[in-house]
């Protein structure tokens, strides 16, 4: 059994774990790159749930892992998770002025930097994962593995394929997105980046190929209730506790899963993936006690 008596005890410590962890790998600019160190660490330091290292971290646990080589990709998911949200921010995307309770980077640094921060955190989450190749405990085997997960759900076959799709939907201005696109767009954007932590956790530990395929499952499910809860509270959250806008999407023109089958349908789905994903959960080894409150709290959120 998990040691702990209080799961919302237990996240706050654990997120309190993390946040020191990220903060260790942070960038430090020199003279002529302190500007772009500077609007870096803005949007990394503003805030977040650090639900991905937080997977992470459980899934690395879960697995027998008991070292610190889970360190570096922790930082990294998290800064590629962060490189996401800078851009999806942009004018030119959702062009959204507050996030994580603060201006976003590119309403604070200007445009331009909040391109090339976004770029910058990107590049710096492969710097960062590749410093595992240096730890005492590393197999190069599964570092190899681990960073060829953080690549490919980042990409083409991961975020930003879902992000382009997402922004092409709305750039045509198409009313008539269907379940099976914005599927495809939820699980790419959203999901791949929750799939891509609970993998990355398990391969580090060592787990083998069948476990790590369910994590990838779970991850899915997760992930597309995930954004579909982040869809409800962009119509019912409150602005100062999301740190967020509430109605971007209304003002973009968003075909989402509330759109599409409204605010109980869509809460429904949420807690049918959510138990879809606890059942998966459950036929794995290991103790999956926080992982599995974890799940409900990601489900459950109000921010
Ligand atoms: C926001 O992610 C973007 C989505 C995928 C919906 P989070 O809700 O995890 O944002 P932070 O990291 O806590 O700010
Ligand atoms: C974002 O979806 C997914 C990303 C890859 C950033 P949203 O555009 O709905 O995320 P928020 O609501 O701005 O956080
Ligand atoms: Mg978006
Ligand atoms: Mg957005
Ligand atoms: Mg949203």
């Amino acid at each position: 059994m998990e040691n702990y008596l209080n799961f919302r005890d237990e996240l706050r410590s654990r997120t309190d774990m993390a946040e020191e962890i990220i903060r260790k790998f942070l960038p430090k600019g020199d003279r002529f790159s302190e500007r772009l160190a500077e609007a870096m660490n803005y949007s990394m330091t503003a805030g977040g749930k650090r639900i991905r290292p937080l997977l992470m971290m459980e899934a690395y646990r879960m697995f027998g892992g008991r070292e610190s080589i889970v360190e570096p990709f922790m930082a990294a998911i998290e800064m590629i998770h962060t490189h996401s949200l800078v851009h999806d921010d942009l004018p030119a995307v959702d062009n959204d002025a507050y996030r994580r309770g603060k201006k976003t980077t590119h309403a604070v640094y200007g445009e331009a930097m909040g391109v090339l921060a976004g770029d910058a955190l990107l590049n710096y989450a492969y710097e960062t994962a590749l410093q595992a190749f240096l730890y005492p405990d590393a197999e190069t085997g599964r570092v190899i593995a681990a960073m060829k997960i953080l690549a490919n759900k980042t990409g083409i076959h991961g975020m930003l394929a879902g992000q382009s799709l997402d922004v092409e939907n709305e750039k045509n201005n198409k009313q008539d997105v269907d379940r099976e696109t914005l599927s495809y767009i939820y699980l790419n954007k959203t999901a791949a980046l929750l799939e891509a932590p609970l993998m990355i956790g398990a391969v580090l530990a060592g787990a083998g190929k069948s476990v790590v395929s369910a994590l990838e499952d779970i991850g899915e499910k997760a992930g597309l209730a995930f954004q579909i809860r982040d869809d409800i509270l962009d119509v019912t959250g409150q602005e100062e506790v999301l740190g967020k806008p509430v109605g971007s999407d209304a003002r973009n023109g968003k075909t989402t899963f509330v759109t599409l089958l409204g605010l109980e349908e869509a809460g429904r789905q949420v807690d049918a993936l959510t138990s879809s994903a606890i059942r998966t959960l459950n036929e794995l080894p290991g103790d999956g006690t926080f992982l599995a409150d974890l799940l409900v709290f990601m489900a459950e959120r109000a921010a």
